[in-house]
């Protein structure tokens, strides 16, 4: 089998970025198209592969939807079942990268590679970073046997279900805390330490076609358990006439960031088992930055199996379909 191609799929975020004129320190994420970026790339001629690029997308992440998901699904989708791809690069901002990382984990688990990156500086910056993390990006694609979901920030592969964002400015902001990362990608080449991630649970393409079509995805909300948590937060969340007051879809979901190994402020405990009882399904996830063994939950709620309180939104979601 011929598999040559990698293709390019843009999305904005601060590799995308342009500083703004007027203002020495800031900048203008999502600006430069995907095709442009390439252009910076260093020593492009060298990769054994064909590229081609597409703009999915051209959003700051922090405003990523689940609309501008389901057409990533949907490109992703065509372009894995292209016989000459060997696999796919995605552009994205650093701030809810290990969401979309997550989200193509769980309901692709591709036999290629998919490989998100970043930058923590804008592409006009003298020392912007994004180029370089393209450039590995690029050489983890087109690795021989490489596969599943995987981000790839400075220098260091890590898996979709690991990853997090642990710095807001740090060049290297990434971690698969506990975890192993999948490898180093370094002058050119890749050094694997783990394992390429693969999802537990592989989706019908009937089914990814639903999920790429859906008009809603089912509302699930993250709260968090803190000194003088506040029942009444929960009560507001999943009281239906305050959802249709703002126009909104009933909460089907909630995970909770939870104190340490999945333990709950009294008063929280007390709003999410009279939710769990009117039929909202309710997740304990750890706040606590290196939870990946998982918070247990007790016998009443479910835990999160070692997902973040954000991805394992994303599980709930995609479990409410
Ligand atoms: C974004 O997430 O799109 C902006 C921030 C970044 O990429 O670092």
């Amino acid at each position: 089998m011929n598999r040559q191609k990698i293709v390019v799929l843009g999305t904005g975020g601060t590799i995308a970025g342009e500083a703004n004129a007027d203002d020495a320190e800031g900048y203008t994420a999502a600006v430069q198209g995907v095709q442009i970026l390439l252009l910076s790339v260093p020593g492009l001629a060298q990769l054994p592969c064909e590229l081609l690029a597409e703009q999915v997308a051209q959003i700051d992440s922090k405003d990523m939807d689940t609309e501008i998901w389901q057409r990533l699904i949907l490109r992703c989708t065509h372009w894995l079942a292209q016989p000459d791809v060997q696999g796919l690069v995605i552009t994205h901002g650093t701030d809810t990268l290990e969401e979309t990382a997550y989200l193509l984990h769980a309901v692709l688990s591709p036999s290629k590679p998919i490989v998100l990156t970043c930058a923590m500086r804008p592409a006009t910056a003298a020392d912007a970073d994004g180029p370089q993390n393209l450039k590995d990006a690029l050489t983890v694609a087109a690795h021989s046997g490489a596969r599943g979901v995987v981000v790839v920030c400075a220098g260091n592969i890590h898996g979709a279900k690991a990853v997090q964002k642990v710095h807001p400015t740090r060049l290297n902001a990434f971690s698969s805390g506990d975890e192993p990362l999948v490898g180093r990608v370094q002058d050119g080449q890749v050094f694997l330490e783990g394992n390429w991630p693969v999802a537990q649970f592989k989706w019908e393409q009937k089914a990814i076609e639903n999920i790429a079509s859906l008009r809603q995805w089912p509302r699930v909300e993250i709260v968090m358990s803190h000194a003088a948590t506040q029942g009444a937060t929960v009560d507001a969340l999943v009281a239906a006439d305050v959802a249709q007051r703002f126009d909104a879809p009933a909460v089907q979901g909630l995970v909770v960031a939870a104190t340490g190994n999945g333990t709950l402020h009294y008063a929280l405990e007390v709003a999410l088992r009279r939710a769990q009882a009117a039929g909202v399904r309710v997740v304990i996830a750890s706040r606590c930055l290196l939870a990946s063994a998982g918070a247990k939950s007790g016998a009443v709620f479910q835990d999160s199996q070692g997902l973040t309180p954000v991805k394992a939104r994303v599980a709930l979601m995609l479990a409410l379909i």
